[in-house]
């Protein structure tokens, strides 16, 4: 018998190669800026490492969370646990939990929920929760659009826009290959996620780029 070949796709639909190709841009030095130096990250739904790797580099030791094997199989140098973040219960608490890739906005409320409840188990008393979300702004009002960073494209097309819900599909683009990935989700704007926030027990301190995509909360 042979063995099933590897899924290219994460379960939530991540293209595996698109995400061990795509670098980080400023992000990892964004979460440096508002982290003690070298404490431990808890990244979930860490993918192929896009955060994980720079955030090693610059001295973080990282436990990295992927529901999907193949994503973890690209991740060197963290503590991998493969994993769905919403039932994740380590016993432990870091100084710094990651939810990011707009996790928030696109696993549907009560999955995101879950997600925030599993941040709020997991961070210390004096922590961070950093959360990566889709700029509430653009995404409440984006159309078909094609936009590149660093050689890589993405291209939203298809869009359904109902209130705050959308559906769209996002095609990945690296110049030789493309990936595609249905998006449905639902916008969070500041007084929404603040919501779901405090519902689980965090509050939301303050965005921290000037499209309010990175949030920081801490244990309310
Ligand atoms: C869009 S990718 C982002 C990866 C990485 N955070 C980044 O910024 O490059 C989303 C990742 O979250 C993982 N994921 C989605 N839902 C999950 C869940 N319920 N539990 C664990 N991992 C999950 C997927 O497998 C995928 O690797």
């Amino acid at each position: 018998m042979t063995a099933p070949a590897p899924a290219t796709h994460a379960p939530d639909g991540s293209p595996v190669e698109f995400f061990a190709r795509f670098p980080a841009d400023e992000e990892p030095l964004l979460i440096r800026s508002v982290i003690p130096p070298r404490c431990e990250i808890l990244d979930l739904g860490c993918g192929a490492g896009r955060l994980a790797h720079p955030l090693l580099a610059l001295g973080h030791p990282v436990v990295a969370v992927d529901q999907s094997a193949e994503m973890l199989a690209h991740v060197v140098g963290a503590e991998t646990l493969l994993a769905d973040i919403e039932d994740l219960d380590l016993g432990r608490r870091f100084p710094c939990v990651l939810l990011a890739g707009n996790l928030v906005n696109l696993s549907g409320d009560d999955l995101a929920d879950r997600f925030l409840a599993t941040c709020a188990r997991h961070v210390d008393e004096e922590g961070t929760v950093l959360i990566q979300r889709l700029d509430p702004e653009w995404a409440l009002s984006f159309g078909n659009v094609t936009t590149e960073r660093d050689g890589f494209t993405f291209t939203i097309s298809e869009v359904h826009h109902d209130g705050d819900r959308i559906e769209a599909t996002l095609t990945y683009g690296d110049g030789s290959e493309t990936w595609e990935q249905a998006l449905c989700g639902r916008v969070l704007d500041d007084r929404s996620l603040a919501a779901m926030l405090r519902w689980n027990g965090l509050e939301m301190v303050r965005t921290l780029d000037h499209r309010g995509t990175w949030v920081q909360a801490v244990p309310a």
